[in-house]
């Protein structure tokens, strides 16, 4: 990071002014020892001021830990202290939006949750007759992987369908446009469908035009919008961690009413009880892998 490159947006900088030198009740203040807490909520306040970001609700851990690795690092790089480098993000709104697309960016790959995908491959003609045409939603899609996993696996079952990916981070949709991976990628995707669906390029991957042309992508922050159904699929994983519950809530209940009827959605294992306690109706296609529909209107 340089040192007070960036033009301040003041009245950001004036509030995490006050927050800066307010020490806390029995906390550091941010020119005491520099365990680092009071960086990294330095650099969450100004996440928080300049975009948004997380700007309600307890921050989960992950996110915590992130940026402490970011400032760490900067630390490192630079020899200043982690309150220096977290102080100096007032003056460099550019850094801020940096830390703030790292932790929209989240993590993904093809294939992933195998048997999610396997299930959803053997039930799919039970769920819906083959003549229908197939519209699915990737609801955080990140760079792609989940889109084009589906878009493989509804070509291999022959199916007409359109899927659209949706993420709120720019970075990441521009990536999945580009729909060119690393060959690590083609880990987990079947041999078969590496074969049938992918094409080398420069020592890396490109998702092939057959599926590619059938897959498109659109900037969308879910917590104000979701796209317009009706989708016969929508996949809507690994998102919930990133809001507050409440925004979580309202966001996958939106999704859940822009099913078709007969429509299912599903999330990642690990939110399966979270949906549920959201009195969404669960499906159970295997005894590990379930999907929900919206509740049912009472008469
Ligand atoms: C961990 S990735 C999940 C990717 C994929 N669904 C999967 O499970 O592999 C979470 C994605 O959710 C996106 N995201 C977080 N909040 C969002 C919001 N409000 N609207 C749209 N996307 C959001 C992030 O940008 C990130 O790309």
């Amino acid at each position: 990071m340089r040192r007070g490159t960036r033009g301040v947006c003041f009245s950001a900088a004036r509030s995490v002014f006050f927050f800066l030198f307010t020490p806390r009740a029995g906390g550091t203040s941010v020119s005491g020892p520099d365990s680092g807490d009071r960086a990294v909520d330095v650099a969450l306040k100004l996440a928080e001021e300049l975009f948004g970001f997380g700007s309600s609700g307890a921050t989960p851990g992950w996110v915590r830990d992130r940026v402490r690795r970011y400032l760490e690092h900067q630390s490192y790089k630079s020899g200043f202290t982690m309150n220096e480098v977290a102080r100096e993000l007032i003056k460099d709104k550019a850094a801020v939006e940096r830390i703030v697309t790292s932790l929209r960016v989240g993590e993904t790959r093809f294939y992933r949750d195998g048997a999610q995908w396997e299930a959803i491959e053997r039930h799919l003609e039970k769920l819906f007759p083959a003549d229908v045409e197939l519209q699915v939603l990737s609801a955080g899609c990140s760079t792609g992987e989940e889109a084009y996993t589906m878009g493989m696996l509804l070509t291999a079952a022959r199916r007409r369908f359109r899927v659209l990916g949706v993420d709120r981070s720019a970075e990441a949709i521009a990536v999945a446009r580009e729909a060119t991976y690393g060959r690590e990628a083609a880990r987990d995707i079947p041999p078969a469908w590496v074969e049938r669906f992918c094409d080398e390029q420069n020592g890396r991957l490109r998702v092939g035009l057959l599926v590619r042309n059938a897959v498109e992508f659109e900037e969308y922050d879910l917590v104000k919008r979701v796209p317009q159904g009706p989708f016969h699929l929508i996949l809507f994983k690994n998102v919930l961690l990133y809001l507050t519950p409440q925004a979580g809530e309202q966001v996958a209940t939106r999704l859940a009413n822009e099913l078709e009827d007969g429509g299912v959605l599903f999330s990642a294992a690990s939110e399966v009880l979270r949906l549920r306690s959201m009195g969404l109706e669960t499906v159970r296609l295997t005894p590990s892998v379930t999907a929900f529909r919206p509740a049912k209107r009472r008469p």
